[in-house]
């Protein structure tokens, strides 16, 4: 059974919606290649997505809002295909990707880019041949041209003097910049972005994020970023989705999610420590 169809001008009470979550599409007039259809998963008696339904804007950057714990991590790895339902669609370019091949999910994941936490780099090997990596992996290209595209990207997240240094030899900043070339380098359609800001501190964290604008204005694509950093939230999102106890409560326009006068959502967003969300 789906959720009901809630609009933005969505009548039932915030308990309602709490308890059943939403389906908001914010633009449903516009395409989505992401679409989340009711899916739930849980490890072992915990229950991490409760019924979670959310389609992704193409060519818009979403971000999805959420304490710490609530299966942000678990959202984007569904998306990937890295874990599997329990139940519920996660469809990627109109396909629902548990039902196609191991090969066919691997064709699909070669159109996303991801952005993990740490940057995910590969200790041993420098800057540059972390970058290149997907290249030699997943094309035919020369070593030539797989040199003119990895400079081209190092040099948009401004490493190009950083080339030859290993992960362990740079700032967190610049192995999430390395991160975010080789999430770019195969030209993916998606990009995902697991806290881009933990770790960083605020001006940091605001370069970074004039980066993310910076390179979506110049290559577009769907981008998806998950994070509990409001001011992030803010600044790079055409689109907000709040996600509390495994289910969307909130999806709209950034300014509205700001201005939402929902309990939770306003308590979340301003960082009080009064109202729904607790310590648990
Ligand atoms: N593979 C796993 N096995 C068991 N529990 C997991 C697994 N992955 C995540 N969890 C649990 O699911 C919850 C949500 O995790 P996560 O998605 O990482 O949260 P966050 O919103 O902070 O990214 C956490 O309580 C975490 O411990
Ligand atoms: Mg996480």
């Amino acid at each position: 059974m789906s959720a009901p169809l809630a609009t933005l001008d969505d009548d039932r009470t915030y308990e309602e919606i709490y308890s059943q979550g939403i389906i908001v599409d914010p633009a449903p007039h516009l395409e989505h290649s992401v679409r989340i259809k009711n899916v739930k998963k849980s490890f072992g008696s915990f229950d991490v997505l409760t019924g979670l339904n959310l389609n992704f804007v193409d060519d818009a950057i979403t971000t999805v809002l959420g304490p710490s714990g609530t299966g942000k991590s678990v959202l984007l790895k569904h998306i990937v295909g890295l874990l599997e339902p329990d139940s519920g669609v996660v469809e990627v370019f109109g396909n629902d990707i548990w039902h196609i091949s191991e090969k066919e999910r691997q064709e699909i994941r070669k159109r996303f880019g991801v952005l993990f936490q740490d940057g995910a780099l590969f200790g041993s090997m420098n800057i540059f041949d972390n970058v290149a990596f997907p290249l030699r992996k997943h094309t035919k290209k020369r070593e030539s041209e797989i040199r003119e595209i990895v400079m081209g990207h190092l040099d948009e997240v401004g490493l190009t003097r950083a080339v030859s240094k290993y992960p362990g030899e740079v700032s967190g900043g610049m192995k999430k910049r390395a991160g975010f070339a080789r999430a770019l380098v195969l030209n993916p359609s998606v990009v995902m972005f697991d806290e881009p800001d933990s770790g960083l501190d605020p001006v940091r964290t605001s370069l970074l994020n004039d980066l993310i604008l910076k390179m979506h204005a110049e290559h577009g694509g769907t981008y998806v970023l998950v994070t509990h950093d409001i001011r992030t939230a803010r600044k790079v999102s055409d689109y907000v989705g709040v996600v509390w106890q495994g289910k969307l409560i909130h999806y709209g326009e950034t300014e509205e999610a700001f201005n939402s006068d929902m309990p939770f959502v306003r308590q979340f967003l301003s960082g009080d420590s009064v109202g729904p969300l607790g310590m648990d």
